[in-house]
């Protein structure tokens, strides 16, 4: 089936890139909240965190990481700040990687590098990274399995995936979607054609491909707070939201708000992490 061309990822993250700043801030993914108070940036930060310890960054020597789905690259240079890791992120969306490398050079962060790449297709060699990246980006790609069999075939042995994301935690039948599908239109308007793979799902994909998987970690309850303060993020700054995306994608965004949160609250649909090794060889 062919996606209709505004809501194909790679079109999509090119319109909403700059109104994305302002609605989801630096880091382009849901906060994991400790108390539900802490402001939001405090949160996404915490998500990178979650990450950052299940990568296992604090290694001796050099560490190649590739980030797919890198946004604006904001996870990217966090890690390679603090660890000295070399990152190489890709992305489909053009506006992504420009607006990725100019931060990058706006900030002085050096060993981090941008392509526009596809996650089910990256093209680089066979066992050419110590860490696969996947933040918040594989709901994006439809085919989950070419995805996972790419992470797979570029992690050296010793190394591991990493990767978060929206999942879903039942079988939604298709009475239901037709039933909900102005739901599903509003968040198809909002986020771009996606699709939602269970924690249980990732875990099996990422064994069939020769992984060992150590974690998975439901973050629904702490990732739940992350829609108010979208929606505030739409208040605070809506006429510059409108500007970006007009008031039509401002109100699918905030509207997709409500229905997330209630998709949340009933158990269809969650956020996870999971990670996993390649095995042989040592972890650094
Ligand atoms: C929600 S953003 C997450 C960005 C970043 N990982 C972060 O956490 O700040 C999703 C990202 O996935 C990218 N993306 C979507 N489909 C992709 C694909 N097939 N291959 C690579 N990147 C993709 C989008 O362009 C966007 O940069």
């Amino acid at each position: 089936m062919t996606v209709k061309e505004s809501y194909d990822p790679a079109s999509h993250y090119d319109r909403v890139m700059a109104a994305w700043q302002l609605l989801l801030g630096d880091e382009l993914h849901y906060g994991v909240f400790d108390d539900g108070d802490e402001p939001l940036d405090v949160a996404t930060r915490a998500l990178t965190e979650r990450m950052v310890a299940a990568a296992d960054l604090q290694t001796s020597g050099h560490l190649r990481v590739l980030d797919v789905g890198c946004g604006s690259g904001a996870p990217a240079r966090t890690i390679a700040g603090r660890f000295g890791v070399e990152v190489v992120g890709i992305t489909t969306s053009a506006v992504g990687v420009e607006t990725a490398r100019r931060r990058t050079a706006e900030a002085g962060v050096d060993g981090v590098t941008f392509e526009q790449r596809d996650g089910t297709a990256n093209g680089f060699d066979d066992a050419s990274f110590d860490r696969v990246w996947v933040m918040e980006s594989a709901h994006l790609m439809r085919d989950k399995d070419a995805l996972v069999s790419e992470c797979a075939r570029v992690l050296r042995p010793g190394g591991r995936l990493v990767l978060c994301d929206l999942v879903r935690w039942r079988e939604i039948a298709f009475r239901e979607v037709r039933e909900r599908r102005d739901d599903f239109a509003v968040l198809r308007e909002a986020f771009g054609d996606a699709h939602f793979e269970s924690l249980d799902g990732f875990g099996a994909l990422a064994r069939g491909h020769g992984l060992v998987v150590d974690r998975g970690d439901d973050l629904t309850a702490a990732t739940l707070p992350t829609f108010d303060r979208w929606r505030a993020n739409a208040d605070a700054h809506h006429d510059a939201v409108v500007e970006l995306i007009g008031t039509a994608g401002r109100d699918a965004f905030v509207r997709s708000c409500d229905i997330l949160e209630a998709f949340w609250r009933d158990g269809t649909f969650g956020y996870g992490l999971v990670s996993a090794t390649r095995p042989g060889g040592s972890t650094s």
